[in-house]
């Protein structure tokens, strides 16, 4: 399925990689992959078990039987139950940053990820769409934002949902998991070769959509 065109967007934690790559896929008719999503998943299975991301047999365990069902409005469900927020929070984003440096979790994932790969495009984001999920990707972007303004923003988001938590405990998460996600030795955060750096401090959304949009018309 080479012929299908992915949009890749990565980045590191809160650079708004997800609320970017959703207004995109919407606006060019194309499938969205929120990839961390199924870190996060396995995380959740982790965590339910009483275990934690450090523990790699039972997480490859957990991500090879990994069969997230998804709803219609993108809610994400385990085993039938509606886990959408329960896998936002803070502590499953530090567990799935955890059991991500293991290679056989990543292949069992990139299984899952290759079949969101479906006519007429995808729009995925992550921290490895580009270098190493999708590498023939016509479009890569990579999306940043300052350490503050990203700690900043997903505080905000995170009181929204309802959970009840402090900014420097979010800045001290986000430096731990940005420090373990560009250090690990497999699929490392990193720009492709061939990336659009996009900083979106001082953009707001529409116009950081606009950027992509227009970059994926030049590569028209
Ligand atoms: O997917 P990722 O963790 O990269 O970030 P996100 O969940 O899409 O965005 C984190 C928060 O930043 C959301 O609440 C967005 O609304 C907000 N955001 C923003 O304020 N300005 C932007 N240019 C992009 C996102
Ligand atoms: O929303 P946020 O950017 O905070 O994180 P996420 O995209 O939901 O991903 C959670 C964790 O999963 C990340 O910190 C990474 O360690 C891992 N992940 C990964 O290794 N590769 C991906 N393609 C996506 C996520």
């Amino acid at each position: 399925n080479h012929a299908v065109p992915v949009i890749t967007i990565d980045g590191p934690t809160a650079s708004g990689k997800g609320t970017v790559a959703v207004l995109v896929a919407k606006k060019l008719g194309f499938h969205y992959l929120d990839s961390g999503v199924l870190y996060r998943l396995v995380a959740m299975k982790l965590v339910q078990a009483g275990e934690d991301g450090a523990n790699e047999a039972a997480a490859v365990r957990a991500a090879e039987s990994l069969d997230p069902q998804f709803g219609p409005e993108g809610q994400v469900l385990l085993e039938g139950v509606d886990v959408s927020a329960d896998i936002r929070a803070d502590g499953i984003g530090l567990q799935a940053s955890r059991l991500a440096v293991h290679p056989a979790v990543r292949q069992a994932l990139n299984v899952i990820q290759h079949r969101a790969r479906r006519a007429p495009g995808l729009v995925a984001d992550g921290r490895d769409m580009g270098t190493v999920v999708f590498p023939d990707a016509p479009l890569k972007v990579f999306l940043t934002a300052s350490v503050q303004a990203r700690a900043e923003r997903r505080y905000k988001q995170l009181l929204e949902k309802g959970f009840s938590v402090k900014l420097e405990k979010i800045l001290h998460d986000l430096q731990e998991r940005d420090h373990r996600d560009a250090g690990r030795a497999i699929a490392p955060l990193k720009p492709a070769a061939d990336a659009f750096w996009l900083d979106s401090a001082g953009l707001t959304i529409g116009e950081t959509v606009e950027k992509v949009l227009a970059a994926w018309q030049q590569r028209q």
